[in-house]
């Protein structure tokens, strides 16, 4: 039976991509960092009957402790194998970045990038000494273009998505595949979880409003169900030869076909019109 470590299912793609494949037949290590949020997944698989698949872990992707602990548990449980990880833990904070507060720039930098690095490192070993393993990295639309009150979110995505593409060259010769899967919006929880910055009287605070509710309104009218990002996880990890990049829905692809194709600046204008607001100069 295939196994797979998938970081963050508590909720939204990390809990129902944890549930798919453990219909498709993976033995899955769902981790969390609070066990106690083990509910609406368990709740999932009951619905399901797939329960028999999954094993809960504690994980907290920035804890190099927990890493390690979590690492070898699971290692221990598997025979010292492991067929993929899929890095899905994800948090974000929105607004300008004079206004963000350091702790919380670190705080999605240690989540989004280092947590991924430290559990990747963890597992190489075991990837290595099998000459197989599937390095499964969930980022985003937001690795494709710039977005406004988002820079520290796109920031981490970016510097994953280029750590990412680096460590594939060395991986090959092991047969370790590094795989990106690019969602653009769908509903889950960090859409309401994510904390916006906007302090009273603040010199952005009317522009980052006006965004919120440009980004509000897009949310409600285009995020799609997360199952979709499941399939596409469970065919990365599947297909024989998997792609390197996966984007996942229609602004997603939109994203990553206009990368490089127009000015920066046009795309700039595009996205400021779309959310409607109005234009500075
Ligand atoms: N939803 C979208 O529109 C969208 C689009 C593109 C990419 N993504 C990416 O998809 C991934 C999953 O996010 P989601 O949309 O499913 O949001 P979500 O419902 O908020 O899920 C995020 C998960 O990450 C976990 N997490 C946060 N910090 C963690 C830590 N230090 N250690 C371990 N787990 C931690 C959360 O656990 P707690 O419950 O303990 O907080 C939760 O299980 C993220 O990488 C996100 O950037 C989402």
């Amino acid at each position: 039976m295939a196994t797979v470590l998938i970081t963050g299912t508590s909720s939204g793609i990390g809990k129902v991509t944890a549930k798919h494949l453990a219909d498709k037949g993976w033995r899955v290590f769902a981790t969390m960092r609070d066990l106690s949020k083990r509910g609406p997944l368990e709740k999932l698989l009951v619905e399901a009957g797939t329960g028999g698949q999954v094993t809960f872990e504690t994980l907290d992707v920035n804890d190099p402790k927990s890493i390690d602990a979590a690492a070898a548990s699971i290692l221990a449980q598997t025979g010292g194998t492991l067929d993929a990880v899929v890095h899905n833990a994800g948090v974000a904070i929105a607004g300008a970045h004079e206004d963000m507060p350091d702790e919380e720039i670190r705080r999605v930098m240690e989540t989004n990038f280092f947590g991924v690095l430290g559990l990747t490192r963890a597992l190489l070993p075991a990837f290595r000494a099998q000459r197989r393993g599937r390095i499964l990295c969930v980022s985003s639309q937001s690795a494709f273009a710039g977005q406004p009150a988002n820079s520290i979110y796109c920031a981490s995505k970016w510097a994953l998505e280029g750590w990412a593409e680096s460590i594939a060259f060395e991986l090959d010769a092991f047969g370790i595949d590094v795989i990106l899967v690019e969602p653009g919006p769908y509903r889950t929880e960090i859409w309401r979880t994510t904390e916006r910055v906007t302090p009273p009287g603040g010199p952005y605070t009317t522009w980052a409003r006006l965004v919120f509710r440009g980004a509000d309104a897009h949310e409600a009218k285009h995020a799609r169900d997360p199952e979709e990002v499941a399939q596409v996880i469970a065919e990365a990890l599947e297909v024989p030869r998997p792609k390197f990049r996966y984007p996942v829905g229609f602004f997603a692809k939109l994203d990553f076909l206009l990368r490089g194709k127009l000015p920066t600046r046009m795309i700039r204008r595009g996205t400021t019109r779309y959310l409607g607001i109005p234009r500075t100069r």
